[in-house]
């Protein structure tokens, strides 16, 4: 082992202490991100686990505040014509959307993880070819949350949004992006305006459903 570096011990509380202490936050302050701690935090999703090893994710970086502002515009109009389908009342629809507006414009920087399927295996059936799809979306989320404790251990703070994934194309066409991604999730990242309250964790003795 090198002097100076932690053992085993020491790292596994490390280790702990950084996957229980990241959090969704919901709340940002405008100050600035530095783009070093992005740049970082995309290079530890790249680490992540995937199939065959073909790291099936890109990023898109959103700092412009015009570029958030009309993000968050485009995805509202989707929203809004959602959350009516779903019965919801006007206040309660106005209310939704402006929380979420606010999220993306005072958060001074959005990543969008893309899912990019064009370097994956092609198989003759459909089954595979599905099979190969979900490998790709579970590395995603791997490669995810490795950007989110890397934004942590930085001591910014960040959340997962879906909403890309209800409306992909709006987002595309917003952002000119490249017809081979797929956003799958947008993450505010930036310093954290208040601790949001955390959920209790499924117990050990539940979370081992058999062990045979
Ligand atoms: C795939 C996925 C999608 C999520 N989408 C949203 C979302 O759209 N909005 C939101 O506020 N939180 C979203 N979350 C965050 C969860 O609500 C959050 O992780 C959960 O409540 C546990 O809280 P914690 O992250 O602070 O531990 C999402 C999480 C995942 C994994």
């Amino acid at each position: 082992m090198t002097l100076g570096s932690p053992t085993p011990r020491e790292g596994q509380a490390e280790l702990a202490s950084l996957i229980r202490g990241r959090r969704s936050v919901r709340a940002f302050r405008q100050d600035a991100v530095p783009r070093g701690v992005v740049e970082a935090a995309i290079e530890a999703a790249g680490w992540a686990p995937s199939p065959h090893g073909r790291q099936p994710w890109r990023f898109v970086v959103v700092e412009s505040a015009k570029r958030r502002l009309g993000l968050a515009d485009a995805m509202a109009a989707t929203w809004n014509a959602q959350l009516h389908l779903d019965g919801q009342d006007e206040a309660t629809v106005r209310h939704r959307l402006a929380r979420s507006r606010d999220r993306l414009v005072t958060a001074p920087v959005l990543v969008i993880p893309c899912l990019y399927l064009a370097d994956l295996d092609v198989y003759p059936d459909a089954d595979r070819q599905q099979a190969e799809t979900i490998m790709a979306i579970q590395s995603l989320g791997a490669a995810i949350q490795n950007f989110l404790l890397a934004i942590h251990a930085s001591g910014l703070d960040a959340g997962w949004m879906c909403a890309p994934l209800f409306c992909p194309e709006v987002v595309r066409d917003e952002l000119g992006l490249d017809i081979l991604l797929h956003p799958h999730a947008l993450i505010p990242v930036g310093h954290a305006a208040s601790d949001p309250v955390r959920r209790a964790r499924i117990p050990l003795d539940d979370l081992i459903a058999d062990w045979l």
